[in-house]
């Protein structure tokens, strides 16, 4: 059964994978136009698998199961289905298609779970529209707030209006928030996005922890002017300074051992061929499993830069825009998966995960696990992003076993062991 639940879930990631915001590669931001058309297929897929499924104002859909006799808290899972521009079609998307499958694959053997689940699919967590990420996951531990619903993306619609351009209504975001006795954990599975489990030979790992994380603006003031009559000498170009700086933070990273610095934006103004950039906005992020490490390094970097903007007689300022701090996994719900794991003859090795993920802000709320897949090739945020389909038919089996092992240790005593449960595999 797994290999059938396995293969239809990635069927399912290639299909959503055709629904894009732009001709000929995949993008698909927040509340997007051809965020309807997801939202339709996943609630199909959802009550297939035997779920009711509801909607919330910040665009998550949520499907809910309940076997027969099963009460109280619902165990969670799920992960994110807006992408990255020009994405591959797995990130996020898997984790999704994961969870409905191990939910229809407790259906179909009749587990007689006793708690509820719920696949919560985000419509949020990469931050590509309006540079803050977890916009969907940050509605269900009841985290928005005025000035995340203020940030404006490129075009200078913000947050709470591109809710409402979408015919969802800002004011009930407050209901979209799960209350912490209504769950009680949150299994991720997620594609790896690194190269570690493919060298290790391995198909699936366990994340022990998730990266700390900051997000920056940074902004480079010069003064625009004639690109064929201003001598070099009496130039203020803003780009230059930008550009020094993009080198200075790399080689801080490089410096650093874990630590990585990335600027993945850039805007030049007034952005013409023989103008002077007189403005120069960049992004800067950065990330090392250690926060203190992280934000020591950020300084340098904002130190380093402020003395290149001087010299170049440029102004340099700092905007944070994010910042999260590193987040452990749960060692009782990891021990779960890792025996489940085990009982499929995978010695399945830890990792932290240097990709952000929907289960850091939920775990501000809940004990959260993470079940990675091998990326080949270690590709992720790429077109090229692939999976191995029996990978993802193992990642289906170590699901249900998990939540059949998790099952039995919730029904009572006598069961509540983490080597018990599991008698056939899916
Ligand atoms: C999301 O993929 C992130 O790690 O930025
Ligand atoms: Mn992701
Ligand atoms: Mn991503």
């Amino acid at each position: 059964m797994r290999e059938e639940l396995g293969a239809e879930a990635v069927r399912r990631c290639d299909e959503l994978g055709t629904l894009s915001e732009e001709a000929g590669r995949l993008t698909r931001t927040f509340l997007s136009p051809p965020v309807r058309e997801v939202q339709r297929r996943v609630r199909v897929w959802m009550e297939a698998a035997g779920m009711s499924v509801r909607l919330d104002a910040a665009g998550n859909v949520i499907g809910r199961y309940a076997p027969p006799g099963a009460t109280g808290p619902a165990f969670l899972m799920g992960s994110h289905v807006d992408t990255v521009r020009d994405a591959g079609r797995y990130d996020g998307i898997l984790g999704v298609t994961l969870a409905i499958a191990a939910v229809d694959g407790v259906r179909r053997r009749g587990l007689a779970l006793p708690f509820p689940l719920e696949v919560l699919a985000f419509s949020e967590e990469e931050g590509a529209r309006f540079g803050v990420p977890f916009l969907g996951s940050r509605a269900v531990v009841g985290s928005y707030d005025p000035d995340l619903l203020a940030r404006r993306d490129a075009q200078g619609v913000s947050v709470a209006e591109a809710i409402r351009d979408f015919g969802n209504d800002p004011a009930a975001l407050p209901a979209a928030e799960i209350a912490a006795p209504a769950a009680f954990g949150y299994l991720e599975a997620h594609i790896e996005q690194g190269p570690v489990l493919e060298s290790l030979g391995a198909p699936l790992g366990l994340v022990s922890a998730i990266t700390s994380q900051s997000r920056l603006t940074l902004t480079f003031g010069g003064r625009s002017g004639h690109a064929g009559t201003t001598p070099m000498g009496a130039r203020r170009d803003a780009l230059g300074g930008a550009a020094a700086f993009v080198l200075l933070a790399e080689a801080e990273a490089l410096a650093t051992p874990g630590l990585v610095a990335t600027v993945g934006q850039i805007a030049a103004l007034p952005g013409s061929a023989n103008v002077i950039p007189g403005r120069v906005t960049l992004s800067l992020d950065v990330r090392h499993p250690d926060a203190a490490v992280r934000r020591a390094a950020v300084e340098r970097m904002l130190a380093a830069g402020a003395a290149e903007a001087a010299r170049r007689r440029l102004e340099m300022e700092a905007t944070p825009v994010f910042e999260h701090a590193a987040v452990p996994c749960d060692a009782a719900l990891s021990a779960v998966l890792r025996t489940a794991l085990g009982a499929m003859g995978l010695t399945a090795p830890s990792l932290v995960s240097g990709a952000g993920h929907d289960a850091q802000v939920l775990a501000a709320r809940w004990p959260v696990a993470m079940l990675f897949l091998r990326s080949p090739g270690g590709i992720s945020h790429h077109p090229d992003e692939a999976v191995l389909p029996g990978d993802v038919a193992l990642a289906v089996g170590a699901m249900v076993d998990f939540l059949e092992r998790l099952g039995g240790q919730r029904s009572g005593p006598a069961a509540d062991d983490a080597t018990g449960g599991a008698s056939r595999g899916v």
